[in-house]
């Protein structure tokens, strides 16, 4: 086949890719194109199952056209869902938000959940599918429009930038008058630290991601959770979204209906154009997106 990318993906984990430490992923090779999750048109085809026309998705190169035999590409069907929105809410960062949450912050009505990377890809779905649970929902996200967009548009309860404010421990603490019950944790860092001294009782901390230091080169150090997690009888526990691949089919019907029926609001940040891949993917350790960002690089043919 001959492949056409629609949609890019960039993704926090790339970075971690960029690298010759020993991971859950292989590192990308030098002189070999960075790869990752995209959408892509199948605009010639000798393929028996996949014709000209068809919408693929699969993890392929960073290039404008790809000719590929086959094998690890899943249709996607433009009638579900806009076809980037298999690359976001319907893809791997909706499944690590609703994975991670339902099994390891196993959340319950009244409990409070707070979600650092609030405003992101992952965040934004926990925070929503926290509150479909009926818990109170604290977002921490890096600028006050992301603030304003947990709290306005997406019915947090409470939001902080901690960007600005000046005593995140204190912030986290006013925001969560009943303490912390679960923490899905997309950052690490001080903003971790402040919900650690906030947790109760049986807490549930879901590790999903660290980008705080995702460029470091140096091992982090800081405040010691584990008196803490031993004082509160918590639970941490980190996890890559494939550990719940059984539970895929499942999650991805559900997250479906809820965004059919409005449960679930997205985002995407999109930029434009092929050559706009690197400045995307940089954008994700600055900020720059809110929701699920992505890089549209053609105009589906068919
Ligand atoms: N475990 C898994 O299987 C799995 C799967 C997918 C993703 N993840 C992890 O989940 C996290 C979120 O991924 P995503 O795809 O949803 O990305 P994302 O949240 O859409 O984008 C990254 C966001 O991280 C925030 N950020 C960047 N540097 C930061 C720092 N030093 N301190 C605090 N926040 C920082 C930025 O928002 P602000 O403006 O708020 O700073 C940025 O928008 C990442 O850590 C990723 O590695 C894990």
């Amino acid at each position: 086949m001959l492949l056409k990318s629609l949609y890019v993906s960039v993704d926090p984990y790339m970075r971690g890719r960029m690298s010759d430490a020993k991971s859950y992923v292989a590192p990308y090779e030098v002189g070999q194109p960075v790869n990752g999750g995209i959408v892509v048109e199948v605009v010639d085809s000798k393929h028996d199952k996949l014709p000209k026309g068809a919408v693929v998705l699969g993890n392929l190169p960073w290039q404008q056209y790809i000719v590929h035999q086959g094998e690890g590409l899943n249709q996607v069907s433009p009638d579900v869902a806009p076809l980037s929105y298999h690359l976001g809410i319907l893809g791997m960062p909706g499944l690590t938000a609703y994975v991670g949450l339902l099994n390891i912050g196993q959340p319950k009505a009244g409990e409070t959940v707070v979600v650092s990377g609030a405003a992101g890809a992952v965040g934004t779905v926990v925070g929503q599918i926290a509150k479909i649970k009926g818990c109170r929902v604290v977002g921490v996200a890096g600028s006050d429009d992301k603030v304003a967009y947990l709290k306005n548009e997406l019915g947090f309860d409470e939001a902080i930038n901690y960007k600005t404010t000046d005593d995140i421990n204190k912030a986290i603490a006013d925001a969560c008058p009943d303490g912390v019950d679960i923490y899905f944790d997309n950052v690490g860092g001080e903003i971790s630290d402040a919900v650690y001294l906030s947790l109760n009782k049986f807490a549930r901390i879901a590790i999903c991601g660290q980008i705080s230091y995702y460029n470091n080169t140096k091992p982090a150090t800081g405040m010691r959770a584990e008196p803490i997690l031993l004082k509160k009888s918590a639970l941490m526990k980190g996890f890559i979204v494939s550990d719940y691949a059984d539970e895929f089919a499942n999650a991805a019907k559900e997250l479906a209906t809820w965004v059919k029926e409005g449960k679930l609001q997205y985002q995407e940040t999109i930029t434009e154009g092929f050559e706009q891949i690197p400045t995307a993917f940089l954008g994700l350790f600055s900020g720059e997106n809110t929701g699920k960002q992505l890089v549209k690089v053609a105009e589906r043919e068919g």
